[in-house]
């Protein structure tokens, strides 16, 4: 069809739409020619040389796959790589969960932790009697998509205090109070993103015992495991401590993004925790028939490295080393930042940035601050303020305090 035919198209009927925020800001950042730029913008890990790093684990394993001789390229099952989801379900619930001992969870592999949401909203749309689904205010950005798209009511609960930059955790609870019966509850198992703001447990356990009392449904979203305290059992402290103490029925989504460094590579899990076996083989049932005509099967070679470290007792202690490398690369970046700032005397209080937790860091700068830091310096973040530690290091940790220093005294 020529373009003089172009009235006739039924596209003339699709509008355009708008560019992804995050990846069109390392879009622009990737035209820049600066060397200065920074890349605060992408969750994504980066070495101490700016860098992308894959882990030392999983070069190894990735090695010990290609020399398998009976490695194949077939399709999986539908419900993914068994090793896996069994893996998934122990290190999100722990090897001796009484969840596990009841077969009261089934697992899932899931197109990383997207999908895993993704699968998520459609069995809960197709089955949950609710159709509302509270998701933190501010939330990662696909959340409201994910579940607006699978026919949700999407509601907001209160979470951040933009004047302690912290939990706001009356306003999160009387959120949780007054939402419909039996709402759905996207929580954030830990590393919250983007605020990094995590709730203790003594304010885990004041969000439970709503939830219980409401007869909510608790997804956890937990992309960040082991990633956020650099310790897998104490980031999956929220999870075990709604399904063991509580008893309670949830999903979990999984992402093997981020504590794997395996981004492209697409792997993740849902784990549901039902009340009995019989509901968790219905569970599995039903999810692999809406993974069968969306996708038809996962994907293998993220899944074949992950189950094997998962599974082998050395590669998983190698792992855990590689995990608390990255934990602590993040860390080191959150005092560096926080005592550059300290030491220029920049206006205002910088205490969050070390008590954060996770890739991001929620600085408090206005969009106005946040437009100037990329015009004036080649830094690039999203309009919340938003940072990703993983996008600082040591060449260029005190580049940005400077800048911060200067955007803020010259916005007062
Ligand atoms: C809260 C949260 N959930 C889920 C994801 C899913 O990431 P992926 O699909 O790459 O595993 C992310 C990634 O940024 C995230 O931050």
């Amino acid at each position: 069809m020529g373009n003089s035919d172009q009235g006739k198209s039924f596209f003339n009927n699709v509008p355009l739409a708008p560019p992804d925020p995050i990846f069109h800001l390392t879009a622009s950042y990737e035209k820049d020619t600066t060397p200065k730029r920074i890349n605060l913008g992408v969750g994504a890990y980066r070495d101490d040389m700016g860098q992308p790093w894959v882990l030392p684990v999983v070069r190894k394993a990735r090695q010990l796959l290609l020399e398998d001789p009976a490695l194949t390229h077939e399709y999986l099952p539908i419900a993914g790589l068994p090793a896996l989801r069994d893996a998934s379900i122990r290190l999100i619930l722990g090897k001796d969960s009484p969840a596990i001992r009841e077969k009261r969870t089934i697992a899932i592999q899931t197109i990383s932790g997207t999908g895993a949401n993704t699968l998520g909203a459609a069995f809960l749309a197709q089955f949950h009697p609710v159709r509302t689904v509270l998701v933190s205010n501010p939330t990662w950005v696909n959340h409201k998509g994910i579940f607006g798209n699978a026919g949700f009511d999407v509601k907001e609960y209160t979470y951040f205090d933009s004047k302690t930059l912290g939990l706001d955790l009356e306003g999160m609870l009387s959120s949780l109070n007054s939402a419909p019966e039996g709402s759905v509850i996207i929580l954030h198992a830990c590393a919250h993103n983007p605020t990094g703001v995590d709730p203790t447990q003594e304010q885990w356990i004041k969000i439970a015992d709503v939830m219980e009392a409401k007869g909510h449904f608790p997804l956890f979203d937990c992309a960040y495991q082991g990633f956020a305290s650099g310790d897998l059992d104490k980031d999956a402290w929220a999870v075990r401590y709604f399904v063991h103490d509580r008893k309670l029925e949830c999903f979990i989504a999984q992402s093997y993004a981020k504590n794997f460094g395996l981004y492209g590579e697409r792997c993740g899990a849902l784990t549901v925790v039902t009340q009995t076996s019989d509901l968790a083989d219905r569970c599995l049932s039903q999810l692999s028939k809406i993974a069968r005509v969306n996708y038809s099967n996962p994907p293998a070679f993220g899944a074949r490295i992950v189950s094997r470290v998962l599974n082998d007792p050395e590669l998983y202690t190698t792992w855990t080393n590689d995990l608390r490398t990255m934990s602590g690369r993040i860390i080191q970046m959150r005092t560096l930042l926080r005592e550059h700032l300290i030491k220029l005397g920049t206006p205002g209080n910088w205490d969050h940035i070390t008590r954060q937790i996770g890739m991001f860091s929620f600085t408090g700068l206005k969009p106005a601050q946040v437009s100037l830091l990329q015009s004036k310096y080649h830094i690039y973040m999203t309009s919340n303020g938003r940072v990703s530690m993983a996008g600082l290091n040591t060449n260029n940790v005190e580049y940005m305090a400077k800048a911060v220093d200067d955007v803020v005294r010259s916005t007062e």
